[in-house]
């Protein structure tokens, strides 16, 4: 079966972590383009996981792109550590600190592409005038802190704006959607513009057996 035109980041969250290394192996060999790496904080999200060390415990184990997702309040404190542990995008939220521009510039400065995602209730318009220093834009199709929610659909019409917004500057920016992403769900994301999807859940559902075809 030919692949499909769009990068499958498998969120990590869902997997075995008793066997992290093995679980982001897997994926690779199961045809995963990169690997999401959710990372929070228990302040500003209701949720705590993982820091740089595990990342820099898994990158000998994969040689894709390691996409982390910082929800963590403040951000820029880590952004050196997370690079240096094998970050190849880290991305934001706007509300995690009152300078995003500066986040941004920071991200790019210590070597890695610059992401922003959008919570649910985050209006395209925070990143107006600084589409030159973004490199992934991230759309939250659920509230952020825990896997497995339903997709919200109300982003659908979010995913159309920002399609809208990076077509008409001429950009090549992967447009990624995160939260409750399924066959069903990833069909509507593709339809509005979508280049890039995170799922933990539909991934890693049924062991390493069924990576392959649930990707
Ligand atoms: C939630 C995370 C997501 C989450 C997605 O805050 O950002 O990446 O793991 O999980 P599913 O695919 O199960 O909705
Ligand atoms: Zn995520």
């Amino acid at each position: 079966m030919a692949k499909p035109p769009v990068i499958i980041a498998p969120s990590i969250l869902a997997s075995d972590f008793s066997r992290l290394g093995e679980e982001v192996a897997a994926i690779e060999a199961a045809g995963a383009d990169w690997v999401h790496v959710d990372v929070m904080d228990g302040h500003f999200v209701p949720n705590i996981t993982i820091g740089p060390d595990v990342v820099k415990a898994l990158r000998p184990h994969s040689r894709l792109p390691f996409d982390c997702h910082l929800m963590i309040a403040p951000a820029d404190p880590y952004i050196e550590a997370f690079r240096e542990a094998g970050a190849d995008y880290i991305s934001v939220h706007p509300e995690a600190g009152p300078h995003l521009n500066r986040t941004l510039k920071l991200i790019r400065k210590v070597g890695a592409k610059a992401g922003v995602v959008f919570n649910p209730s985050t209006d395209p318009s925070v990143i107006q005038w600084m589409m030159d220093e973004i490199d992934l834009i991230l759309v939250m199709s659920i509230n952020p802190g825990f896997g497995g929610q339903s997709f919200m659909h109300s982003q659908l019409r979010k995913i159309e704006a920002l399609r809208a917004m990076i077509d008409r500057e001429g950009r090549d920016i992967p447009l990624e959607v995160d939260g409750g992403v399924t066959p069903e769900t990833a069909k509507l994301c593709i339809a509005a513009g979508a280049t890039a999807l995170v799922a933990g859940t539909a991934v890693f559902r049924g062991g390493p057996a069924s990576y392959a075809a649930n990707i």
